[in-house]
């Protein structure tokens, strides 16, 4: 076998097959769990390359012990989870699974969206528990969708797919903290200061990426300006809202709703957030379609092959390590 690499959890067949058809001997985490970051460190000690997930704390100490990699594909839109800046510094690439996940991700959002404004989860549990006696003219009153205006925060790709569908609705769109790389605008969609667009949305939408800047973006004051009859959709990371935050404004009413697939302290739960009956939660599961998993296996795969192959990945995500690389290992383009 040419390369030793690691996979850290398992993944779509199709990836690994990819990996074992490039001579590579594959090491795959035997548990259905994420490795612990001891774990890690211990095995990465041995491999040339690492297959790795957003669950994955990719750190310092990781990336050291990483002597021989050369890089870390990321089967993940999102690499917060690995500590780039050191990565760069090591010589390592870094890559991850840009657009194939886009479309999915957004139709998940439209998901939580009509579910929170239409009560679909309380209908739901009210006819399995047998207390639907009969049509009401009271019953599970919700929020109409058609004619509103959605704010989308974050007009990156997806973003950009979640307003594309809001076209259907009739909805005017409005979008704050635009990432420059969609094509928001041709959709009619209106540029706002995210200010702007949380007091006039009454559909909230977050697209951006977690970073420094983006922390906590939606905090008590940030839900204080929204519409008591607006609701909140977080589709992107979970750190970007202040959960406790939003737990009392869900309570108090300050927004009436919320639909969220992420959250800050992933897998768990800030207290109270479970008991709120207008809240729709999902195990983040945005990009969780047997085809885009499979489309994100391949690429993440064939990131790691063109890196193990001294090749230029498509979707390397830290540029400034190449000249390090370069010098190093000769690289050439892909
Ligand atoms: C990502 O790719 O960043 C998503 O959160 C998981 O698919």
């Amino acid at each position: 076998m040419a390369f030793n690499v690691l996979v850290t959890r398992s993944i779509p067949e199709a990836g690994q097959r990819l990996l074992r058809e490039a001579d590579a001997s594959v090491h795959v985490n035997p548990h259905d769990r994420p490795m612990r970051v001891d774990e890690i460190v211990a095995a990465v000690a041995d491999v040339d390359g690492v297959l790795c997930l957003l669950t994955d704390r990719i750190d310092a100490n990781v990336l050291e012990a990483a002597s021989r990699c050369v890089g870390f594909a990321n089967y993940a839109v999102g690499y917060e989870n690995v500590d780039l800046a050191r990565a760069t510094e090591l010589g390592i690439m870094v890559s991850n699974t840009p657009g194939v996940l886009t479309e999915t991700t957004a139709d998940l959002t439209w998901a939580l969206l009509l579910a929170t404004a239409r009560r679909i989860i309380e209908g739901d549990t009210m006819v399995r528990q047998g207390r639907f006696h009969g049509w009401g003219p009271m019953l599970l009153l919700g929020a109409d969708v058609f004619g509103r205006t959605l704010g989308i925060v974050g007009a990156g790709r997806i973003g950009t797919a979640v307003a594309r569908r809001a076209h259907g609705f009739g909805m005017h769109v409005l979008y704050a903290e635009t990432c420059g790389k969609g094509t928001i605008e041709a959709l009619g969609a209106t540029c706002a200061t995210l200010d702007e667009l949380l007091r006039e949305s009454d559909f909230v939408s977050l697209h951006v990426p977690l970073t420094d800047q983006t922390r906590h973006l939606i905090g008590r004051e940030q839900l204080a300006s929204m519409r008591p009859s607006a609701i909140l959709i977080n589709t992107s990371r979970g750190q970007v809202v202040d959960e406790k935050a939003l737990i009392d404004a869900l309570r108090s009413g300050v927004i009436a709703g919320a639909g969220l697939d992420v959250f800050e302290r992933e897998p768990a739960l800030t207290p109270g957030l479970a008991d709120l009956h207008n809240v729709v939660v999902t195990p983040h599961i945005g990009s969780a379609t047997t085809t885009t998993r499979t489309t994100m296996a391949t690429m993440a795969a064939g990131n790691l092959i063109d890196m193990l192959r001294g090749r230029v990945p498509a979707n390397l995500v830290n540029p400034e390590v190449l000249p390090l690389r370069r010098q190093a290992l000769g690289l050439h383009e892909a």
